[in-house]
């Protein structure tokens, strides 16, 4: 009986982490960034290879800025725009801002 309830448990907290992964695509759509953001030309915000690029091997500093912590270095003069976009994403997890950024940074 104990060996049953040990392989539900496990079973469960598989299911559990699968169910929780952070989908960083599906917060970027959900979350309205994909209509100032395209994969590679610039629009309202720059494109997401653009700031890829500008944050290539700095995830950390990324997600702080998405909360608010750190300044914009792609194009301070428009920061704004985008600041008003920070609001939109107060409530995510860390693992939620890790996805997003990671999402990002695959540009
Ligand atoms: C209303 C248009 C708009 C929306 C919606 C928007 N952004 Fe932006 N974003 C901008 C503009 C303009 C900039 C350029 C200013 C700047 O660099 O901060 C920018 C810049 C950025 C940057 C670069 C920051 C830096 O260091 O310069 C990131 C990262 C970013 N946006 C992520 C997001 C995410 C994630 C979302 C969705 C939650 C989002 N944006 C939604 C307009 C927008």
């Amino acid at each position: 009986m104990k060996k049953v309830i040990a392989t539900a448990v496990l079973g469960l907290a598989v299911a559990v982490s699968g169910a929780f992964a952070a989908d960083g695509e599906a917060i970027f759509k959900s979350k309205g960034c994909a209509s100032c953001h395209q994969a590679n030309v610039d629009t309202v915000g720059p494109s997401l290879k653009k700031i890829a690029q500008a944050y290539k091997g700095k995830e950390a500093d990324m997600i702080k800025f998405l909360k608010g912590e750190a300044p914009a270095i792609v194009d301070p003069a428009k920061f704004g725009i985008m600041k008003a976009q920070l609001n939109n994403i107060k409530g995510l997890s860390e693992e939620e801002l890790k996805a997003l950024a990671e999402f990002v940074l695959k540009h």
